[in-house]
């Protein structure tokens, strides 16, 4: 695999964007950041974490025989990866909130321990930006509330550990989905994806692009990675983008 380590950057996803849409990285380059001082979230928000306290670090994926249609998928399947590569290398258990958050139990409270951006560069790449809390303790978690693996117990903190197996799980769901064609079905990913995710069957409220929000019981993932969100009296609407609250 093509890793390359860099001591300290801005964000690891603006960077790759970049490399690629030059054409400067090809398909499965890796960049990986030891510190990162300007990274970035879901709907411009912002992605702190201390030097060397986790991992921060970005994929490059051309998943030119797939329909674009269905490159949604994304963010989920790297959600899996990750729930996937946890729980075999540090044994820590993870329930994915959609779209792409990872979640941890620590104590008796489900907290966020690791994010994913999926970013479009150029036409026929998809950059995926991963970041995940690893060594904080309590007094060190950049954003109250918020988790990491070794609160969650983890067997082993060592952060090679958990890139190995993050990027080994990345790989083989990443070559099922593509040789389905991109089918979320056929190559178990959205059963996957459903039996790890911890929206499903909860009552949320889901704040929409355009400020409206919507209140019902998150009952599906469609075939296009949307939420599907029953509001009452029949109605479901599939929701694409946006935030969720899950309301308890
Ligand atoms: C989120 O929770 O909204 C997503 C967070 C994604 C953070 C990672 S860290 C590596 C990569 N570079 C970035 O600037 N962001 C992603």
């Amino acid at each position: 695999r093509d890793v390359q380590v860099v001591q300290r950057t801005g964000s690891t996803n603006s960077d790759l964007v970049a490399l690629a849409t030059e054409g400067k990285a090809d398909e499965g380059v890796v960049l990986i950041a030891e510190e990162q001082d300007a990274g970035r979230g879901r709907l411009d928000r912002q992605w702190t974490a201390p030097a060397r306290s986790g991992l921060f670090f970005s994929v490059l994926l051309k998943p030119t025989q797939v329909p674009v249609e269905r490159w949604g998928w994304l963010p989920l399947l790297t959600g899996v990866a990750i729930a996937t590569g946890l729980s075999r290398a540090v044994g820590v258990d993870t329930a994915l909130k959609w779209p792409n958050d990872v979640l941890v139990t620590v104590g008796d409270e489900e907290r966020k321990a690791g994010g994913i951006l999926a970013e479009r560069a150029g036409t026929d790449a998809v950059v995926v930006g991963i970041g995940i809390n690893v060594t904080l303790r309590e007094d060190e978690l950049p954003v109250p509330g918020a988790g990491s693996l070794a609160l969650a117990g983890a067997v082993s903190t060592d952060r090679d550990t958990v890139l190995r197996a993050v990027l080994r799980s990345l790989e083989q769901w990443y070559e099922r989905w593509r040789g389905a064609g991109g089918d979320p079905a056929a190559s178990g990913l959205q059963e996957t994806y459903a039996a790890g995710c911890a929206t499903l069957g909860r009552s949320v409220r889901a704040e929409l692009p355009g400020g409206r929000s919507i209140t019902g019981e998150a009952v599906a993932v469609d075939g296009d990675g949307r939420l599907v969100v029953a509001t009452g009296d029949g109605v479901q609407e599939p929701v694409g983008a946006g935030d969720v609250v899950h309301l308890r």
